[in-house]
């Protein structure tokens, strides 16, 4: 069965999974994820672990701290971050079940929150594609970081 929850402890071991280099490239380790998420102002972060049959298989950050501004003016959305599936489950469909179980899972939980924002690399073509399946959009945003462009993407909440 297929589950979202909130990082537990017991998720720790399982979510130390590497990525190959091309893929580490585009997302942050849990390590690097979790800590990030530590230092953040109370409440403005939370690592999201995917669940398959209760084994931890990845996770993403919904991060409702400063950082979205960068993406967005709208004070309501989230940024989805740091989201990654062990190499050991990909191609199974799992990221993009956690992609659309997303928009459930905040309004269980985040029911102010009306979208979400995120922004991919140019160069990550499965998980454009995978955000443009799941219904994100691209409004023509783009940016530039060292890592190099990135759309923008979003979705906006339907309750
Ligand atoms: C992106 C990622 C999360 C996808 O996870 P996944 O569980 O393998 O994805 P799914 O099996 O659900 O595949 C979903 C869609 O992704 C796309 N996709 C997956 N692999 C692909 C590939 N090699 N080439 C093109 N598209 C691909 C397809 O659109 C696929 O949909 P389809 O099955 O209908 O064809 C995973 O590849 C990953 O962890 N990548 C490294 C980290 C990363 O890039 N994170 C995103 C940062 S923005």
């Amino acid at each position: 069965m297929f589950k979202l929850a909130f990082y537990d402890e017991a998720d720790y071991t399982d979510l130390q999974y590497d990525l190959d280099k091309g893929q580490a490239s585009f997302t942050s380790t849990f390590s690097q994820a979790f800590e990030r998420t530590k230092n953040s102002p109370q409440d403005s972060a939370y690592v999201i672990s995917v669940l398959k049959n209760d084994i931890p298989t990845g996770f993403f950050v919904l991060d409702f701290g400063e950082d979205k501004y960068e993406l967005s003016d709208n004070p309501k959305c989230v940024l989805f971050r740091s989201f990654s599936i062990n190499p050991n489950f990909q191609g199974q469909g799992l990221g993009k079940k956690a992609v659309m179980k997303t928009d459930d899972f905040l309004q269980k939980y985040f029911p102010d929150c009306d979208e979400i924002v995120l922004a991919v690399n140019e160069r990550n073509i499965p998980a454009k594609q995978l955000y443009l399946k799941c219904g994100y959009q691209f409004d023509g945003k783009m940016r530039l970081i060292t890592n190099g462009r990135q759309y923008i993407l979003s979705k906006k909440i339907k309750f």
